[in-house]
């Protein structure tokens, strides 16, 4: 059947059906995630200026889940963290992380959110650490905010700069360590309260491609040993051969999706393969990547065409003509698809 054709001889599809059809849905959109965003806006008004830096964003995450976010400058990474952890309110949407509805609550839960649920890294380097205190004393100090007993923030403190790798780095001040040693004590800061959730904002920005891969395994250790979830937005398009899932964000909307796994072969040995997907959003929209569009010359009115067991997308001027793609090809029970095109 197709967008741009009649259908011939299709049932109506009942109102029962339909109703019936909408009763059967799941009841929320990731009632079982730890993250929820949906339908997600963001708009800036600066000088007069609108700027729509989330422009519908769907995105969960569920508990005990490493999420790379990965997107070209200005595609709305940073508007998305600030967002979770709880620094900017939305536009739009929804938002939920935990128990917590971000777009609700007050400033003193907010607080509380902040100090209890979630963790964050800044990419720049001083932003994270305080520059008068050794790592052990960073470390501690949201522990002392908590009102945790001294030797309590003593022990944890270091017990978490070896879970980074950074143990030997406790009784020094953030001048006497290097950029990757900061990095790691800042997770380990951002660790402090048991969060459930640690967000990073482009960790390893200001850090060579070395040691940009020392702190993402930091990360995923803190992911494995400690069972945290954790959500790292960066620049570095490599990162999808460290994380078992890549985001990727475009013009405010999650896009794609790279998804990796252990596959066996015939011989019974095993292999890593990474796949790409698109992302279909709450309203049914997805992005075509740009080479796809590019190739097929796709703008403006395209035909869409329901198969057995697919979609076809194909140019609207030149696509296939009506008779040889109108006859029904797809379930007979889709609603909407079919209608004749103006
Ligand atoms: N406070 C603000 N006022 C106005 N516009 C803003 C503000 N913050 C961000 N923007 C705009 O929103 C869009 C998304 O910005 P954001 O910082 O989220 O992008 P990003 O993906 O983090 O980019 P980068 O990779 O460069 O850090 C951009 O067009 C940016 O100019
Ligand atoms: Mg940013």
């Amino acid at each position: 059947m197709d967008h741009g054709s009649t259908v011939q001889g299709a049932p109506a599809t009942s109102l029962a059906t339909l109703e019936e059809r909408a009763r059967a849905r799941p009841e929320a959109f990731g009632r079982t995630s730890l993250i929820v965003c949906e339908s997600l806006v963001r708009i800036y008004q600066s000088e007069g200026i609108e700027v729509q830096a989330l422009q519908g964003l769907d995105l969960l995450v569920d508990e005990g889940e490493l999420v790379a976010v990965v997107g070209a400058s200005g595609s709305g990474k940073s508007t998305l963290l600030s967002v979770l952890s709880g620094l900017d309110v939305p536009t739009a949407g929804h938002v939920r992380v935990a128990e917590w509805d971000l777009m609700t609550m007050t400033a003193r839960e907010r607080v509380e959110y902040r100090r209890s649920t979630v963790g964050f890294v800044w990419q720049q380097t001083a932003r994270n650490l305080v520059p008068y205190l050794t790592a052990a004393e960073n470390v501690a100090l949201p522990m002392a905010l908590a009102g945790r007993p001294r030797r309590q923030r003593r022990t944890e403190a270091a017990a978490l700069l070896d879970v980074l790798g950074v143990a030997y780095c406790a009784d020094r001040r953030p001048s006497q360590m290097s950029g990757g040693e900061q990095q790691r004590v800042a997770i380990a800061v951002g660790l402090a309260n048991s969060p459930r959730v640690l967000f990073a904002d482009e960790p390893t920005g200001e850090l060579d491609t070395a040691t940009s891969n020392d702190v993402l395994e930091a990360m995923r250790a803190v992911n494995r040993d400690l069972g945290t979830t954790v959500v790292v937005v960066t620049h570095d398009p490599s990162v999808s051969d460290h994380v078992q899932r890549t985001v990727e964000i475009r013009d405010g909307r999650t896009s794609s999706e790279v998804l990796r796994r252990t596959a066996t072969r015939d011989d019974g040995t095993e292999h890593e393969v990474a796949e790409e997907f698109a992302v279909l959003d709450r309203a049914g929209r997805v992005q075509l990547p740009q080479d796809y569009r590019e190739t097929l010359d796709l703008v403006g009115r395209v035909r869409l065409t329901l198969e057995q067991s697919h979609i076809a997308v194909r140019p609207g001027d030149r696509g296939a003509p009506g008779g040889e793609h109108a006859g029904r090809t797809g379930r007979d029970d889709q609603p909407g698809h079919g209608r004749r095109a103006r």
